[in-house]
């Protein structure tokens, strides 16, 4: 049944039943029905094990689009590791509960075949030169091409009006709104507040990784970020003693950081004086799982 809800013009759809789909013609046919009933379409592009993080995602996209569209597929490409592919854990079942729960409209779940019918080599990708290559590119070769070409596919197939991202992945949520920009791709890419555990602990699908004892010290890359962020925001400006500083913190509590670092917020490039939208980035190992995250910080000329 739909109503039209009168405050905003927003239809919802009460009792649907979530269409799971799998191959992209039939995809394509729902999207231009629904297209035709003057639908807007929100696109959340997922790798499943669904938590809190990407329920505000859907959230976001169930508040601000007539229909919900939720990709769920690990992309091979994306991983530089194989052991890290193997272990990525998979919980279609629950997350499709989820997704039915959040009154999402379609869960599309393509097999690897289905998205890379011609496999990985030698097909065409997307680059994206410079912001792909460092910090997390530069730790993980080839991972933001395979995030990319992903991307790409997923928006050239469904042409949301607009697909929604955690900012958690922050350097992935610009390279997307650089390639979209790029390639001129239709809508619009909109970042989300990252969700965090109440220690602080930014929602991942790794953090199930986490043994007990790695748990417990995870948070202090999110501490070790907000002291950087203090320390700048009182008007300490010698970023790489402030990194350095940190990165000495966290070794001494145990964790392994590969780096800490103070960028500006639109295009990571270092910052200079007169910038005051940044972002301090962090990425650490635990045992074997690697963890990310960062804050923004925007400073006020009156420091
Ligand atoms: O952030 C993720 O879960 C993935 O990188 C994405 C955007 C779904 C592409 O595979």
């Amino acid at each position: 049944m739909w109503i039209q809800h009168t405050s905003s013009k927003r239809y919802f759809a009460h009792n649907a039943i979530m269409l799971t789909i799998a191959n992209i013609s039939e995809l394509r046919a729902r999207l231009a029905a629904w297209r035709r009933q003057a639908a807007s379409i929100a696109l959340v592009p997922t790798m499943g094990n669904l938590h809190a993080g990407h329920m505000s995602l859907i959230e976001y996209a169930r508040a601000n689009a007539t229909r919900v569209v939720v990709s769920i597929f690990v992309n091979p490409m994306q991983f530089d590791r194989a052991e890290d592919l193997a272990a990525y854990p998979r919980t279609l079942e629950e997350d499709c509960c989820q997704l039915r729960a959040l009154d999402t409209d379609l869960a599309f779940i393509p097999t690897v075949d289905v998205l890379y019918p011609r496999g990985m080599e030698n097909i065409t990708r997307v680059e994206v030169p410079h912001l792909a290559y460092i910090l997390e590119g530069a730790s993980r070769p080839g991972h933001f091409a395979g995030v990319a070409t992903i991307v790409t596919k997923l928006l050239t197939i469904v042409q949301p009006d607009m697909a929604v991202f955690g900012e958690k992945d922050y350097q992935q949520l610009l390279i997307v709104q650089r390639l979209v920009a790029d390639l001129n791709l239709p809508g619009e890419i909109v970042g989300r507040p990252t969700v965090r555990e109440p220690d602080g602990l930014a929602m991942s699908s790794r953090n199930g990784h986490l043994t007990a004892q790695e748990r417990a010290l995870a948070p202090g890359l999110h501490a070790a970020l907000l002291d950087v962020g203090d320390h700048i925001r009182k008007g300490r400006s010698d970023y790489s003693w402030l990194e350095r500083q940190a990165i000495h913190e966290l070794q001494a509590t145990g964790l392994r950081p590969d780096y800490v670092s103070t960028r500006r917020a639109y295009d990571l490039a270092l910052p200079d004086a007169g910038d005051r939208d940044l972002v301090v980035l962090g990425a650490i190992w635990l045992g074997g799982t690697r963890l990310i995250d960062n804050i923004r910080l925007t400073l006020m000329d009156y420091r």
